[in-house]
């Protein structure tokens, strides 16, 4: 088993990794301030892995209360927090029961937000069971809710007391949702790992392939990154933006295809080139390097091309990024492989001509 710790003083957490840890309790126990825990997870991860968990820790003498809200993006929103909200209460959890998040990251952003607010807080464990949400939305506490009006924009800090990762759980997932946390594996690599990239470039294949040790090896460097980065800068004041990298216009992709037509990693993917397209239009990056990020994408099964949305439409998305400070845009570009910076300062011509480039490429 690969331990990682997130060092955020007294509220530090562990996260391990390795095959087979949702059966083993022990890891659990100790976290637990009473023996009662909420599972929330959705009806297609219940269909494998609710029973399995629920029925050891039934046998360690833990309560459990299941619930299995819907499966998709589109049911990260208000509406499915609040009937979690009617279970907890139902069930009677009380301040110190457990909320878990057994699941992707659209129920560890849901169930998050509501171990943050439920009485005005509770205790909550991730249990990741996408490998997006392995490598990133199980650590660094942020929790959200969509608003109709733009994704993740209703949300809280709250970390978790514990992450454990159970990679067995990946054998079930689709090819396409594997590729699309593999975009975020390789963003860690462009943004401040050189060697990982390198070794990503490497071991491409026998990630895609599941490999057990090259998963393990990726997941853990990826969290160790992360986490890096989370205790450095809990609250994105600075340093965290650097994580987004592709995703101002990622989220673009995302919304001006409809939410659900790409997935998050697919358009942060397409985001990450045209991010290094720019970077190369202020004499950042070389053609060879832009090259070698697609080419990378690409090998994980990622589009490496964004959609035409046309120039207008992407501006206006863009604008309502999170990453909008005082009605500037910012965003994350990449000085080297392994190496990125915030900035607003960019000709808006050269951000222009990159997106028009993506219209020319579609
Ligand atoms: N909080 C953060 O820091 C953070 C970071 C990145 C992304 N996110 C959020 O995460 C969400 C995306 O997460 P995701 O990519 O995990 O998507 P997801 O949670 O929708 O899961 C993808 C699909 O895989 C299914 N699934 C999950 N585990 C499975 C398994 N083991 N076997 C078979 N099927 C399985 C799910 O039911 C779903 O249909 C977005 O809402 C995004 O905003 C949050
Ligand atoms: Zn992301």
């Amino acid at each position: 088993m690969r331990t990682i710790s997130v060092g955020l003083g007294e509220r530090s957490y562990p996260i391990h990794i390795d095959r087979g840890l949702l059966a083993r309790t022990e890891l659990l126990l100790p976290r637990l301030e009473q023996r009662k825990v909420a599972i929330v997870t959705n009806a297609t991860i219940a269909s494998f892995y609710l029973e399995p968990l629920a029925s050891v820790l039934r046998d360690a003498a833990v309560e459990v209360v299941p619930i299995v809200v819907d499966d998709g993006e589109v049911h990260k929103n208000w509406q499915t927090l609040n009937s979690i909200f009617d279970s907890l209460l139902t069930h009677r959890c009380e301040r110190k029961t457990t909320i878990i998040a057994l699941g992707g990251g659209v129920v560890g952003d849901l169930a998050g937000f509501a171990a943050a607010t439920y009485q005005r807080g509770v205790p909550f464990i991730q249990m990741p069971t996408t490998l997006l949400a392995q490598v990133d939305s199980s650590v660094g506490g942020k929790t959200a809710i969509n608003h109709p009006r733009g994704k993740n924009m209703i949300g809280a800090f709250h970390q978790p007391r514990l992450v454990v990762a159970d990679t067995a759980t990946l054998d079930t997932l689709p090819e396409r949702e594997l590729s699309a946390g593999l975009a975020e594996v390789i963003k860690y690599g462009l943004i401040m790992d050189a060697p990982f990239l390198a070794w990503l470039e490497v071991n491409m294949e026998k990630l895609r392939a599941r490999d057990a040790d090259a998963l393990a090896y990726a997941i853990a460097r990826s969290c160790e990154n992360k986490a890096l980065v989370v205790a450095a800068d809990e609250r994105e004041t600075g340093e965290r933006a650097l994580l987004n990298l592709g995703h101002t216009f990622g989220h673009a992709i995302e919304a001006g295809l409809g939410f659900g037509t790409w997935l998050h990693g697919e358009a942060v993917a397409a985001g990450t080139i045209l991010a290094a397209r720019l970077s190369e239009r202020m004499g950042l990056l070389s053609a060879v390097e832009v090259e070698r990020v697609a080419r990378l994408m690409s090998r994980a099964g990622l589009p490496t091309e964004a959609p035409d949305l046309g120039e207008a439409r992407y501006l206006e998305l863009m604008g309502h990024d999170k990453k909008v400070e005082d009605g500037k845009l910012r965003l994350v570009l990449l000085n080297a492989l392994g190496k990125a910076f915030v900035t607003s300062d960019f000709r808006s011509g050269d951000l222009r001509q990159v997106l028009a480039g993506a219209a020319a490429h579609a």
